[in-house]
């Protein structure tokens, strides 16, 4: 998608930081946004910054019934539906794996996890009947691609399975919608104060234990990365060159153990999990069909 100018978009966790900032990026374009945010009048203060081009609508992406809502009033008010990014996301406490909370556990697949998967559920389905160009972007982390270090692994690993369903969802889509990762390393935001406001079903507010993120990336910078990479059509879209070591820390240890424990033989094809699979699916359809 080269230009921004005439689109709609639908920007979930859009009243703060990242998404509200591709929010002010998209208008300053030209298009028109859909800011959805839990906090309704988070988004609402955001969406009259904006004027006419933005419309407000409160959305829990952890309720599936929200998610059709913002859809079915997004395609009412609009008409159609260009970009879409699966932004809302939440971090939280510090611990480790054996000692992290279950409500926390809960809440950030909850939140990260099942509502950005069925974010792409509603929207894939309906961008898929409306049969027009379009591109999602999720919302990924560096913590997708690397392990940054001890104590957080609750939010690694929901980042992970965001890259993976994301990854798979690029083999799912019809031509005419592009995907996006967004892979942001640390960016000035409110992110860290999410388990301020973590709901009464996963145990209500806790103490944000990292203080305000004073330090990061600008957010009006990362939108603008992210949009580069929106019109680039990256898969990837990295932003931090200080998530590269990290990056390629992982790739190479996989490769290498790999090449240590592994050997090229005649006929390996054989068991190539993506040509059996492929297959597999093949024959199934023949079935059905
Ligand atoms: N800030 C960073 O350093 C950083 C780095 C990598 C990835 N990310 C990811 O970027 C995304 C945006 O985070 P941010 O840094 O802008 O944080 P932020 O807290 O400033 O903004 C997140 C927004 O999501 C909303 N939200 C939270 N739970 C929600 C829910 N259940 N339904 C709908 N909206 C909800 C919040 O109200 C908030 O407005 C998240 O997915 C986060 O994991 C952030």
């Amino acid at each position: 998608m080269e230009s921004f100018a005439g689109k709609v978009a639908v920007i979930t966790g859009g009243a703060s930081g990242i998404g509200l900032a591709i929010a002010q990026a998209l208008v300053a374009e030209g298009a028109r946004v859909a800011i959805a945010d839990r906090d309704g009048q988070a988004a609402a203060e955001a969406a009259a910054a904006l004027g006419d081009s933005a419309r407000a609508y409160p959305c829990d992406v952890t309720r599936l019934e929200d998610i059709e809502a913002l859809a079915d009033a997004a395609w009412s008010h609009f008409g159609r539906v260009d970009l879409l990014f699966n932004n809302a996301g939440v971090m939280p406490g510090v611990a480790p794996l054996t000692q992290a909370s279950e409500n926390d556990l809960r809440w950030v697949y909850e939140v990260n996890v099942f509502g950005a998967w069925n974010v792409c559920k509603v929207f894939v389905e309906r961008l898929t009947t409306q049969g027009t160009p379009a591109h999602i972007v999720n919302t990924g982390s560096e913590n997708s691609l690397c392990a940054l270090g001890p104590m957080m692994a609750a939010y690694n690993s929901s980042k992970h399975a965001v890259l993976g369903f994301t990854d798979i969802l690029r083999h799912e889509l019809p031509d005419f919608i592009g995907i996006s990762l967004l892979c942001p390393g640390v960016v000035k935001t409110n992110l860290s104060s999410s388990i301020e406001a973590r709901p009464e079903s996963f145990g209500g507010p806790q103490k944000n234990p990292f203080g305000p993120m004073t330090l990061g990336m600008e957010p009006s910078e990362l939108a603008e990365r992210c949009l580069a990479g929106v019109r680039r059509g990256d898969f990837y879209i990295v932003t931090h060159y200080a998530t590269r070591y990290l990056a390629e820390e992982r790739c190479s240890e996989v490769m290498k153990a790999f090449d240590e424990q592994t050997e090229e033989y005649d006929g390996w094809r054989e068991w190539d999990s993506r040509r059996m699979i492929m297959q597999a699916l093949a024959a199934m359809s023949g079935n059905s069909g």
